[in-house]
């Protein structure tokens, strides 16, 4: 059997797990690999812990250059993480004949169509499975499974601490900086946990789901970004009583303008599966057009459950070894030259429905008003809510929900709306997606 030496880049949550269940259930793994793998070499910031961890009888380093220049390492294992350090190493590696496997979302979104590039003309494998939804093979079923479809969305709860954070303070009624805590003690979080609660890690996953699921580049700087910190505990109500949810979803869809691609808190039916996704756990739902909906849930993140998408990818790449380069499967789905520049649509120029809350004066002709605003910019209202004015009070909460409606429309209403003198402060938008 043919030997292939690893080195393994940062062995913090993700590269210890990698490290325990490659000897934990190396027996298992060897069965369906073409090749004997092996971590010969760890480089790490904190070479006392990671002796701790591997032993003597694994060379330990703090260079990681090192690892990506050693002839006798065939893939390098990226797993430091950020845009910066992990870049270079991986470029390294790359122009060195390395074929590389990484978790690093930030580096794929941000940086991957020049990685792509460059392990293009080396003829070298790029993997990634572990970057988007942690344990679900999520990257493979839009790769392989599902590639005789023409994907039309997905959406997805990607973000495991955002997803706990929900869930605890919904269940729980605890506050987010706890419940914040609590997911970087598990080790959910990101290094620096603002990527997690702003968006901006799930919008790294959305990036590389749409390039692998609609064939473009990835296009990140073109996502739009929107974390939980402004939700309202009092929107988590109304939506509940309303028959809705309230998750971070990451959202990719083909229209015919153009591709959305947006994260931010959204209403979804509380009877679809995806709403019920509670906790660290990841979903994401598919749909193609010949296979129609499919559901994909697991661990999006923690130790074992990413450690389980690295390994996938190091024994596919065993697989795939002997394939001359033309024949292996695709880093984004499609072959390069069949990859499209499909724009980004701006977000106003998105089509979905909404949840609006305002306050109202409690008094007659409000909601004519409203409504006939809403009706002048072409937004239809599937259903209102509107509180009794509590004892003493002038004012009270009005919520409607809308039919679909392209964003510009809904943003001029809302202006509108915002001027009339007995509406007080600013209208709460939050966008809601019947995913069916
Ligand atoms: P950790 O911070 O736990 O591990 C990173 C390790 O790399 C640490 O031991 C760190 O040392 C070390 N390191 C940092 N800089 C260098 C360097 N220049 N040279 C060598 N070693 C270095 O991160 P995670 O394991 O959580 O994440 C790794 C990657 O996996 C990230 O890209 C992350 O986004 C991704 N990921 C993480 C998931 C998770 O659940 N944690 C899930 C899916 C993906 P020190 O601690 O001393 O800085
Ligand atoms: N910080 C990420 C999350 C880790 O919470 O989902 C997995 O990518």
């Amino acid at each position: 059997m043919k030997r292939m030496n690893i080195g393994l880049l940062g062995i913090g949550t993700v590269g210890g797990g990698v490290f325990e269940l490659l000897k934990s259930n190396i027996k298992e793994i060897q069965r369906k690999t073409s090749a004997d793998m092996r971590i010969v070499a760890v480089a790490d910031k904190n070479i006392a812990r990671a002796k701790e961890i591997v032993g003597s009888s694994i060379e330990v380093t703090d260079d990681a250059f090192k690892l990506v220049a050693d002839k006798e390492i065939d893939v390098i294992v990226e797993l430091i993480g950020g845009t910066t350090i992990a870049k270079d190493l991986v470029v390294k590696a790359i122009e060195n004949k390395k074929h590389v496997v990484t978790a690093n979302k930030a580096l794929i979104a941000v940086h991957g169509n020049e990685i792509f590039k460059a392990a293009h003309a080396k003829g070298v494998m790029v993997a990634f499975e572990a970057a988007v939804a942690g344990g679900i093979p999520i990257i493979k079923a839009l790769r392989e499974g599902l590639t005789a479809n023409r994907i039309e969305w997905i959406a997805g709860i990607i973000n495991g601490t955002t997803n706990f954070i929900l869930s605890e303070m919904r269940d729980k009624g605890l506050d987010f900086e706890t419940v914040l805590k609590e997911a970087q003690r598990l080790g959910y979080a990101e290094a620096d946990p603002t990527f997690d609660i702003e968006g901006v890690d799930a919008a790294h996953k959305a990036t590389i789901m749409s390039a692998i699921a609609f064939g473009i580049p990835m296009q990140f700087e073109k996502a739009h970004v929107e974390g939980i910190t402004k939700l309202a505990a009092i929107d988590i109500r109304y939506a509940e009583q309303l028959g809705y949810r309230i998750k971070l979803l990451g959202i990719a869809k083909k229209t015919s303008g153009g591709v959305e691609l947006r994260v931010h808190p959204t209403l979804i039916p509380a009877k679809r599966l995806i709403a019920n996704v509670e906790g660290a756990m990841n979903a994401v739902q598919v749909f193609g057009d010949a296979v129609g909906t499919t559901l994909y849930y697991g661990k999006g993140a923690g130790s074992e459950p990413t450690a389980s998408a690295v390994i996938a990818d190091l024994v596919d790449i065993t697989r795939l070894l002997s394939a001359d380069a033309e024949h292996r499967v695709p880093y984004l789905a499609f072959q390069p030259d069949a990859v499209q520049n499909t724009p980004v649509l701006p977000i106003g120029e998105i089509t979905t429905s909404y949840y609006l809350r305002m306050r109202v004066a409690d008094q007659a002709g409000v909601l004519a008003d409203i409504t006939k605003i809403l009706a002048s910019h072409g937004v239809s209202i599937d259903a209102l809510l509107q509180k009794e004015a509590d004892e003493g009070e002038s004012q009270t909460d009005l919520v409607a929900l809308t039919h679909e409606t392209k964003e510009k429309n809904m943003l001029a209403a809302i202006k509108e709306i915002q001027d009339l003198k007995t509406v007080a402060g600013e209208v709460v938008k939050i966008r809601l997606e019947n995913l069916s």
